[in-house]
């Protein structure tokens, strides 16, 4: 089996869900359901012993050795993390926590556990690290998309927690030899994304007649990724990947901002018009910028074409397409996200 870890996440959750969609091989899933951890999203998986879901942190240094020792992964994939820049900057602490303290922690039951493996286990054995493109700072305008071989330099207080977690994933392979994986990923987008990033903010907001927030000229560029594309790509690198080696993932689909929220517009337009016909485009609101936000990513991924033969199968406009359909279809998943600690997030970001 693979120990999944932050499996209730949005792109860990849609990971658990294609993995045992393609594979019969068992998922033990450990999450420590934070506000963005969500069951909801692996109800299919209920009654299916295929799926042993555990509730609990990445550092506890308890529990995971003992889950380990009884369910001999193969495999390990670290989704869990704290990942909201907004959130970072209010409160910076969960991230260090989490994303260093708790990677730290990981990695040490990890290599406790794996360096007791038999040979031939120990071998075979990967520890797959899922990071993001965020720790190589920001691109100017004509600067060439982030390669592998770019220095980090993150620039907030999640990606600075997510830069530090890579370098620990990195010495634990070159002082220990612990067989790691690195992937560092662009901006995901898809079904069960939780309304707080841009993309799933936007649909529901527009539904809900609310403001459509850009922060500052909204020419800020990500370079968008379908999550099941993204899931794709961590099972090739798993499977093919060579130990030690970090690989970028990236759609190949800069995008500024504001052309993604007046696309999500348009789609919505066709698939939901507004009652008095309007646009939803007049729900576009300019809002105070994020403090020290970067400008531009774009992930060069070409290391994963040619080493691996993986490419993304969607483009943006098939991707969103689904994306916004899904979100009009799953009424259910949406009022659970949000309730709760949810409207206190939005009222403290947008109405404080
Ligand atoms: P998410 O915030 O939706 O989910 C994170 C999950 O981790 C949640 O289920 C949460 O409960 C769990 N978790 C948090 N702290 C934990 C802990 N201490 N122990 C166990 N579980 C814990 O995040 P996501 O968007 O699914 O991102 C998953 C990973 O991919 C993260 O490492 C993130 O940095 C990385 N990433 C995300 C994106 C993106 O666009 N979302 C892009 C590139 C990389
Ligand atoms: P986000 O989805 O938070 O991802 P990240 O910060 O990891 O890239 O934001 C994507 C982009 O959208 C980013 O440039 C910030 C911007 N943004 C807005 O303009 N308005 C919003 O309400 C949010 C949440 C993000």
């Amino acid at each position: 089996m693979i120990l999944v870890t932050g499996g209730a996440g949005f792109i860990g959750g849609n990971f658990v869900l294609d993995w045992l969609a393609t594979s019969d091989e068992p998922v033990l899933n450990l999450d420590k359901l934070t506000y963005a951890g969500n069951l909801q999203t692996l109800a299919a998986l209920e009654h299916d012993a295929r799926h042993v879901f555990v509730r609990g942190d990445i550092g506890d240094t308890t529990l995971v050795p003992a889950l380990l020792a009884r369910h001999r992964p193969r495999a390990v994939i670290n989704f869990a993390a704290e990942s909201h820049v907004d959130r970072s900057i209010h409160g910076p602490s969960e991230f260090i926590q989490t994303n260093i303290v708790g990677t730290f922690n990981l990695l040490e039951s990890v290599r406790g556990y794996w360096s007791a493996l038999p040979e031939s286990e120990r071998i075979s054995f990967r520890f797959l690290h899922v990071s993001t493109d965020e720790v190589y700072g920001s691109l100017a305008p004509d600067d060439s998309p982030f390669r592998e071989t770019n220095p980090h330099a993150p620039n907030s207080p999640y990606s600075a927690s997510k830069a530090a977690s890579d370098h620990l994933v990195r010495a634990w392979h070159h002082t220990y030899g612990l067989p790691v994986l690195t992937t560092n990923c662009s901006n995901n987008y898809g079904p069960y994304h939780f309304p707080e990033k841009l993309i799933p903010l936007v649909i529901l907001n527009a539904l809900a007649g609310k403001p459509l927030p850009v922060y500052g000229d909204g020419q800020q560029v990500r370079d968008w990724l379908y999550v099941k594309d993204h899931c794709a790509a961590i099972r090739c690198v798993l499977e093919a990947g060579q130990s030690g080696q970090t690989y970028n993932v990236g759609g190949w689909n800069e995008k500024p901002n504001l052309e993604v929220v007046h696309t999500i517009c348009r789609i919505l337009d066709e698939l939901r018009p507004r009652a008095d016909s309007q646009s939803y485009a007049s729900q576009i609101t300019f809002v105070a910028d994020r403090p020290g936000h970067d400008r531009r990513y774009a992930i060069d991924a070409s290391r994963l074409a040619d080493e691996l033969g993986w490419k993304p199968a969607e483009t943006f406009d098939s991707g969103i397409r689904k994306t916004v359909a899904w979100y009009l279809d799953n009424d259910a998943w949406i009022s659970n996200v949000t309730s709760g600690s949810y409207r206190d997030w939005i009222a403290r970001q947008y109405e404080g």
